[in-house]
């Protein structure tokens, strides 16, 4: 079985105060979520999420890392600062790193590669975008995006890490794949890695990403190959995010 797996990825969001409150609404509510949850705050928040989560079930994680391991990279993150901080996870291939800052297939291998070196378990998002899906071409971009990364590292490089789907026109945009959608290329995905290693890919927890919510949650999660999201807007508000933490429960 599955443990179901919600994450909420803040962005380039919150302050100081706003995150000590969401926080604590969230420490408030967890009681009773059975689900795995964490949250990735931007990366200047961390060691503030660390000491206020210190004895929580709630864990957390990075939203990017460098691949590289230190030296003059002005403004990178480097894994083993990730690593310092405690992350248990880092997001590697979200779609906003891969259109705004032109990461391409390769450098998210090799970013998944610098977490799992760490010992920090990459978050590996994929997705098409609408003209993409219009193309009919969404299977050859999600299938070319995961096969970058088994090159690199092998099938069993994901047994400890995390697929995010997030088809790239239902982010941010209220505009949620329906359940059936979702439903089809996570089953791909989990084609895709049966075809390595069958029992890697039984375990391996393939999130949903894109507009998800307290409302649309449930019938998502209900799908067989839907283990949980990947959450962004919904996951700034503690009560909408905790209904969503209890939706995959
Ligand atoms: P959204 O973002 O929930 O605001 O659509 C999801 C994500 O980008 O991870």
């Amino acid at each position: 079985m599955r443990r179901p797996f919600v994450a909420g990825n803040w962005k380039m969001n919150g302050s100081k105060a706003s995150i000590r409150e969401l926080l604590d609404g969230l420490n408030q509510g967890i009681a009773g979520v059975t689900a795995e949850v964490a949250v990735c705050p931007p990366s200047i928040y961390l060691a503030e999420v660390a000491e206020q989560l210190d004895g929580s079930p709630i864990s957390w994680g990075a939203q990017n890392l460098s691949q590289e391991a230190s030296g003059a990279f002005t403004g990178e993150i480097s894994p083993a600062m990730v690593k310092d901080l405690a992350c248990t996870y880092v997001l590697v291939g979200h779609s906003e790193r891969r259109s705004i800052y032109g990461e391409d297939d390769a450098l998210v291998a090799k970013k998944f590669a610098a977490a799992r070196a760490m010992g920090v378990k990459p978050i590996l998002c994929v997705g098409e975008t609408l003209e993409e899906r219009e193309k009919g071409v969404t299977e050859d971009v999600v299938g070319r995006q995961l096969d970058a990364v088994l090159e690199l590292e092998g099938i069993s490089a994901f047994n400890d890490a995390v697929v995010a789907y997030e088809p790239v026109w239902a982010i941010g945009t209220g505009m949620t794949a329906s359940p059936e959608q979702a439903q089809d290329v996570h089953a791909f995905i989990r084609q895709r890695f049966a075809s390595h290693d069958a029992a890697v890919a039984e375990g391996l927890r393939i999130q949903y990403g894109g507009s998800v919510k307290g409302a649309n949650a449930a019938e998502l999660f209900a799908k067989p190959d839907i283990d949980g999201g990947l959450i962004g807007g919904a996951s700034l508000d503690a009560d909408e995010f905790l209904s969503i933490c209890r939706a995959a429960s």
